[in-house]
């Protein structure tokens, strides 16, 4: 029997990646259709926890990432033993966790979050007066500390291309428009950068924005994320003037390694079968991580639905 491959490819993958895809979204958009997804195969073109968090969902599911390499520096920094001994230090509090965040993570966690539903999630958890400590990513952390003035101990990891964006290269970049500019950057950037922008907010949250712009069609639109978006912008706003979003002068490096590790080779083998199965989480692990994933989708499902 001809076995049913589904391909899943976030925004950051390459645009021929994404061409190749029966999906393509968020990390939100994406767990929610590896939940609903009638696949004997799943091959998930984005990075390792994503693929995971496939496994956990549709445990049935054979999931492939297509290089082993497809890690991410917010998991790399993160060592769950520390991690499990600082949890243990706040008892009394809710622990929030970015789905950016391996397995075993998420098992130590109350909530997992993605930076679509962050706000509405916490703000749910501090309006029913519980105290949260929040990890892997401290500047989205930090973020939202600032923007609603919480209290929430933070885990200390960055993602390592989100927090190459520096106000001073920002602000040059800015200044040197001639005429109406626009800064749009996610919640894994710095805070003196959010503190900038004109819109903070998850990866579709931006396309959205740009989608919608119905300010000045001559503004520059500077754009603070992965590079890969800007293919899905461009599609959807051609007329725009988007550009990515500088690290420092004469650089545009912002391409997350690990997203790109999904080459079109890559891809056509794990839709063969081959590439790193998502074979080494045992039924109680994924019991254990599922409780807090399960809890956001039920959230976003009666939020957003
Ligand atoms: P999204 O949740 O916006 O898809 O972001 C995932 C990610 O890895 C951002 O760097
Ligand atoms: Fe991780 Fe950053 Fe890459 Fe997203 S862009 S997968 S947070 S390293």
């Amino acid at each position: 029997m001809t076995q049913r491959v589904v391909t899943l490819a976030h925004y950051y993958t390459q645009p021929e990646i994404q061409q190749m895809a029966d999906k393509v979204g968020d990390s939100l958009e994406l767990s929610l259709f590896a939940r609903e997804a009638e696949a004997d195969i799943i091959v998930f073109a984005g990075v390792r926890f994503m693929a995971e968090t496939a496994k956990i969902l549709n445990p049935n599911a054979t999931v492939i990432l297509p290089d082993a390499g497809s890690t991410c520096s917010l998991v790399t920094q993160t060592d769950v033993g520390a991690l499990k001994a600082w949890r243990e230090s706040y008892p009394d509090h809710v622990h929030v966790s970015y789905i950016n965040s391996s397995a075993e993570h998420k098992a130590l966690s109350d909530w997992i979050v993605t930076s679509r539903n962050v706000d509405d999630i916490i703000g749910h958890l501090y309006e029913q007066g519980q105290k949260v400590i929040f990890s892997p990513d401290r500047n989205m952390g930090a973020y939202l500390n600032y923007q609603y003035g919480y209290d929430m101990p933070l885990w200390s990891a960055v993602c390592e291309v989100h927090d190459k964006f520096n106000e001073a290269a920002l602000n040059e970049a800015l200044g040197a428009v001639n005429g109406e500019a626009y800064l749009i950057a996610h919640p894994e950037s710095p805070l003196p950068v959010l503190k900038r922008a004109d819109y903070v907010g998850s990866t579709s949250g931006m396309l959205n924005w740009v989608k919608q712009f119905s300010g000045n069609p001559e503004a520059v639109i500077f754009v603070a994320t992965e590079d890969g978006i800007l293919y899905n912008m461009g599609l959807a706003r051609p007329d725009l003037d988007l550009r990515q979003a500088p690290i420092y002068a004469g650089c545009q490096c912002n391409s997350c390694p690990y997203m790109k590790m999904n080459t079109i080779e890559a891809v056509k083998r794990a839709q063969q079968g081959i590439g790193l199965e998502i074979d080494y989480l045992t039924p109680a692990q994924m019991d254990a991580a599922r409780v807090p994933i399960e809890r956001m989708l039920d959230f976003s499902q009666r939020y957003y639905a």
